[in-house]
């Protein structure tokens, strides 16, 4: 019988991994399931709410859209890379201090995409902040406190 099961490379948080997974299978469910990376999350499964948002190859995607085959030998940022030696990184610190994670359900997602700009843009405006997290949606906050934890990272321009 035909097993349709696919061998993966993929380098996640700077670490070469092989796994023979489902040909099928979403990249989200390939961090969460055959990598145990469950900080990465999912929402609505369809690309509307940005909570599985990750890095690949250096673009912002959710990795609910995409199959895990299709990050064959690419690399791949989630939110466990970004922790330092154990502890929380300063943007991370930053989300906990003025209190932009609530229930915390879309924040990994969130912390992603406010990533994606800060090494983008690294003294980036309110609206620049704004429309940075546009594609990912917070039940609990109201935004403005992500808005602050995102500006309160940006350099001086
Ligand atoms: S779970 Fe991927 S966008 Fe909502
Ligand atoms: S903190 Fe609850 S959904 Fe954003």
């Amino acid at each position: 019988m035909k097993t349709n099961k696919t061998r993966l490379r993929v380098t996640v948080n700077g670490e070469t991994c092989e796994k023979e997974i489902p040909t099928g299978r979403s990249l989200l469910d390939f961090l969460r399931l055959d990598l145990n990376l469950t900080g990465t999350k999912e929402g609505c499964g369809e690309g509307e709410c940005g909570a599985c948002s990750v890095i690949l190859n250096g673009r912002l995607v959710d990795s609910c859209l995409i199959l895990a085959v299709e990050a064959q030998d690419q690399e791949i940022q989630t939110i466990e890379g970004l922790a330092r030696n154990g502890g929380l990184d300063p943007l991370q610190r930053a989300f906990a201090g003025n209190g932009a994670a609530q229930c915390g359900y879309c924040t990994p997602g969130m912390i992603m995409a406010a990533k994606y700009l800060l090494d983008r843009n690294p003294s980036p405006t309110a609206d620049e902040a704004l429309k940075a997290i546009a594609g990912n949606l917070c039940r609990c906050t109201g935004y403005g406190a992500i808005v602050e934890a995102i500006l309160s990272r940006a350099k001086q321009p």
